[in-house]
């Protein structure tokens, strides 16, 4: 490791240059200096997949901040040990996992297909705030099927508090501040909790558990035995965030592209014409058909990754794609660069679903998808976003054409900041002529 070097600065990349616009920084810099560059003293991006792939692997190198949005509300305010923090994710991971996922498909199938039966159409709206009530019903009623209404409003108001946090501000506080952002989160956070408690414990009174995630959750562990409550409960206000916020803001990109491609759209309203009338009625055979729509729901989220930056921090001295980096200093991993690489991505900044199918129509070899992240703290929830905005995006087409507003004012503004996100996008709907009758279920 002797004689390897520092990261290359990027020539004129200040951290002023990076304030005023992170992505055409970040891409400057993965052009410019290669794998791995640095944005200042102590702070470097890994830009390509390798390095990205490389950081979030060594997760030991590379440390995941120990600081979760929603910290357990403890009395001693100590963090869950790593054993805690595994059977924590074990316990989720039982309603999470592919088939867990699938064989809920018609009861996901009915929340995606409500916002397509009730976007207004023939004016412009406002389509973030629709999208986000629609996924937020149906993340929620995933996790809490019948308990779900009551903890709905407890929910949006979480995501309030993530919002508010997440503002970027002159100062960094240290953690131990009680900001108003703060003090806001927490109250949010008591108020889930206290909330969903006699929900755990009316569960765990002799009577069924429930099928959804909060009953998977809840069963004992042939090794470990019951998940304690207060596991439970520290878990889930940040679950229940997870399930619509990246979604939503993953479906405003998707919906911008069904108004930007009407061909593309057409045939993922070709696609979505073969569903069953009624969207309960949709299985996980319904769902496998639906292969160019997947296939494009994956472009959009490699161009635009909504997670783009995840930070580590190096734990000691050691090598990233043959440069040193100090212990003690800031990895930004940058999924966004990574898939805009041309020798992963060939033409990438072109949008072009085709490239996730081979000619026979089942999945291409891919190149990098950072998406998701990967490593011991890729998303758990991967399989039930990929599902969500699958079927979300097969029943808006199949109803609707989007446009984008005419005239020169821009639709949307791109932001960077709580992740990549098409701020105030608005579009508008119009009856697709096709959309009656429905195929029979
Ligand atoms: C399009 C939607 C989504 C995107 C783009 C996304 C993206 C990501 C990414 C990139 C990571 C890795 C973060 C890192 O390495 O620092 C992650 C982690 C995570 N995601 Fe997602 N996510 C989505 C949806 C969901 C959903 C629906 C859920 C939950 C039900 C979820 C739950 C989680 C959890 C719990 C983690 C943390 C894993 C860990 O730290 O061990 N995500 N997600």
């Amino acid at each position: 490791m002797g004689s390897l070097k520092e990261p290359p600065r990027l020539p004129g990349g200040s951290f002023a240059a990076w304030s005023r616009d992170r992505l055409a920084t970040a891409r400057r810099g993965a052009a410019e200096c290669g794998d791995v560059w640095q944005l200042e003293p102590g702070v470097y991006v890994a830009a390509t997949a390798g390095a990205c792939e490389d950081v979030l692997h060594r997760a030991r190198d590379f440390r995941k901040a120990s600081s979760p949005l929603f910290p357990p509300l403890r009395p001693s305010g100590g963090a869950p040990t790593a054993e805690e923090r595994a059977r924590a994710h074990t316990a989720r991971m039982r309603g999470l996992r592919p088939q867990a996922v699938v064989a809920r498909t018609g009861e996901i199938a009915a929340g995606t297909a409500r916002f397509a039966e009730q976007l207004p159409t023939g004016r412009d709206v406002e389509i973030l705030p629709l999208v986000r009530h629609a996924l937020a019903e149906v993340g929620v009623r995933y996790l809490f099927s019948e308990d779900a209404p009551a903890l709905l409003p407890f929910a949006a108001r979480l995501f309030l508090a993530r919002e508010l946090l997440a503002r970027p501000s002159r100062w960094v506080w240290p953690p131990w501040i009680p900001t108003p952002a703060r003090r806001f989160r927490t109250r949010q956070q008591v108020a889930f909790t206290d909330a969903l408690r006699p929900v755990v414990r009316r569960r765990l009174a002799p009577g069924p558990l429930g099928d959804d995630l909060l009953g998977q959750m809840l069963r004992p562990s042939p090794h470990h035995g019951l998940l304690p409550e207060q596991a439970v409960l520290d878990t889930l206000p940040g679950i229940t965030v997870a399930t619509f916020e990246a979604p939503s803001r993953a479906a405003g990109w998707i919906l911008l592209h069904l108004a930007r491609y009407p061909e593309a759209a057409d045939r993922v309203a070709a696609e979505a014409a073969l569903l069953p009338a009624d969207p309960a009625a949709t299985t996980g055979e319904h769902l496998e058909s639906l292969r160019y729509t997947r296939a494009l729901v994956h472009e959009v989220l490699r161009l635009h990754p909504p997670s783009w930056l995840l930070t580590r921090q190096a734990q000691r001295r050691t090598e990233l794609a043959g440069c040193t980096v100090d212990a003690g200093s800031t990895v930004l991993v940058c999924p966004y660069t990574a898939h805009r690489d041309a020798r992963e991505h060939p033409d990438p900044d072109r949008f072009r679903p085709e490239r996730w199918l081979d000619d026979a129509g089942s999945s291409a070899k891919p190149g990098a998808f950072l998406s998701f992240g990967t490593g011991p703290h890729g998303c758990e929830g991967a399989a039930l976003a990929m599902e969500m905005l699958t079927l979300l995006t097969a029943q808006t087409a199949r109803r609707h054409r989007l446009s984008e507003p005419p005239g020169p004012e821009a639709a949307y503004r791109v932001t960077t900041f709580v992740g990549l996100a098409t701020d105030g996008l608005r579009l508008r709907a119009a009856s697709r002529p096709s959309a009656v009758p429905h195929a029979p279920g």
